[in-house]
């Protein structure tokens, strides 16, 4: 459930209506709901309160410092995928003893200010990073905390290029490797053995995938336990999906029931790292019509925001409900593809939408709060957007549009 809802035949963000939105801030822009992050996020500390747990919200699904920062205030960790990620969190005020640093390429630097500002727990994911990571933290005296993330070969049944648990993905190490070097963390001098992790993919729809990962894991950190490697957390990944349209995802509760079932008594500390599912129903995109036009076999609804600024369309082909913010009466309901006005066939929104529209209508792109702005580009230099967070009645800008200066603000000349 979410808070953005129609009263008086105007879309609401809470209490502010989004015409208002547009009016202060223009559009495009981003804007968010407080009151459904916050849902989302108790959502799962609830459904995890029956055993010690950490929710790391997974930074990369939108990561604007304010959102970090409401999260933070709630006791969140978080899942960083690169320094970047660090340090906004750090700049949010999060904990960095509850952040987990995740990914498949972590370089030195990334590493090093990881380990001195002492991080949660290092989600190795190429076993010569767990080399590189005892060197570094030899270099500074101290003990990293690893986790191997493993590849547990199951179909998580989500589209393919956000399916990270299978055999082909480059994420992970396989699972049967996975106890040979959890023996060779054990042994060296400056890693400190501390979980197992593991992420299947994204927008997954049903439980099972979790429940055969968490399998795989559970017989692992058996094993492990029985040569006396003790395993203290299991980190099983983000990826419960949201409503996009007709999805039924299991809810938090629901997940977390089962789960537990497969658990059973344990004295694991549960850490998970959900992204989608408390950012995604969060956010919507609002964006203006600027023109409308036909051709012979098309009519399309030009908007003022693109691919650019909203890439899951383009990218996956992802479906994401358009509706009007003021649904008008006095036009007829025609089949639109909604586009931008980026150079590229690629640049849509939404295909083939029954809409009533006269140009210098307001759009909203339902479910952008989770990889929306955060996947955003400057292609076509496109200045990136504004961000607006609604609180109730109020509205916060919590983020400027880029400025067209900015776009080229680094760049140089030759002498
Ligand atoms: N943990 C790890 C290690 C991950 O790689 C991801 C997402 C998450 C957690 C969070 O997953 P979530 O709960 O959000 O499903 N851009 C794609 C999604 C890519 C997800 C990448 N990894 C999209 O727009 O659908």
């Amino acid at each position: 459930m979410d808070h953005f809802n129609f009263r008086d035949g105007t879309l609401h963000a809470e209490d502010v209506p989004l015409t208002a939105v547009a009016e202060r801030h223009g559009t495009p822009c981003y804007v968010y709901s407080r009151a459904t992050l916050e849902r989302h996020w108790h959502a799962f500390d609830r459904a995890l309160a029956g055993c010690p747990h950490l929710v790391c919200y997974a930074v990369k699904a939108n990561s604007n410092i304010a959102i970090l920062n409401l999260l933070a205030r709630l006791g969140s960790g978080f899942d960083i995928v690169s320094v970047g990620e660090l340090e906004r969190v750090l700049a949010a005020g999060g904990d960095p003893a509850k952040v987990v640093f995740s990914g498949v390429g972590k370089r030195e630097d990334e590493i090093g200010r990881a380990l001195d500002v002492g991080i949660r727990c290092f989600n190795v994911e190429v076993t010569e990073e767990l080399d590189r990571l005892d060197r570094l933290a030899g270099e500074r005296g101290v003990k990293a905390p690893v986790s191997l993330r493993v590849n547990p070969d199951v179909d998580a049944g989500t589209h393919p290029y956000i399916s990270t648990g299978l055999r082909e993905n480059k994420f992970g190490i396989e699972i049967e490797e996975a106890l040979q070097q959890y023996r060779r963390a054990a042994r060296m001098p400056n890693l400190e053995v501390a979980g197992i992790d593991c992420h299947i993919g994204s927008q997954l729809t049903s439980s099972m995938p979790f429940i055969d990962a968490l399998d795989r894991v559970l017989a692992l950190a058996a094993k492990l336990r029985s040569e006396g490697i003790a395993i203290r957390h299991l980190d099983l990944g983000g990826g419960l999906g949201i409503r996009y349209r007709d999805e039924d995802p299991p809810h938090p509760t629901e997940y977390a029931e089962r789960l537990f079932a497969r658990l059973g008594r344990h004295d694991f500390e549960i850490l998970i790292e959900p992204g989608r599912a408390i950012a995604g129903n969060a956010g919507i995109l609002l964006t203006r019509v600027e023109y409308l036009k036909a051709n012979q076999a098309k009519r399309f609804a030009i908007v003022d925001a693109a691919m650019n600024d909203l890439l899951r369309p383009a990218l996956y082909g992802a479906w994401q409900d358009i509706v009007p913010v003021a649904p008008r009466a006095d036009a007829e309901p025609e089949t639109f593809d909604v586009v931008g006005p980026v150079c590229e066939t690629g640049d849509f929104l939404g295909k083939s939408r029954e809409l009533a529209l006269v140009p210098g209508d307001l759009l909203a792109v339902r479910s952008a709060g989770a990889y929306g702005f955060s996947m955003s580009s400057n292609y076509n230099s496109r200045p990136r957007l504004a961000e607006v967070l609604v609180d109730g009645s109020e509205m916060h800008l919590i983020r400027e549009r880029e400025t067209v200066a900015q776009l080229f603000a680094g760049e140089r000349l030759l002498p």
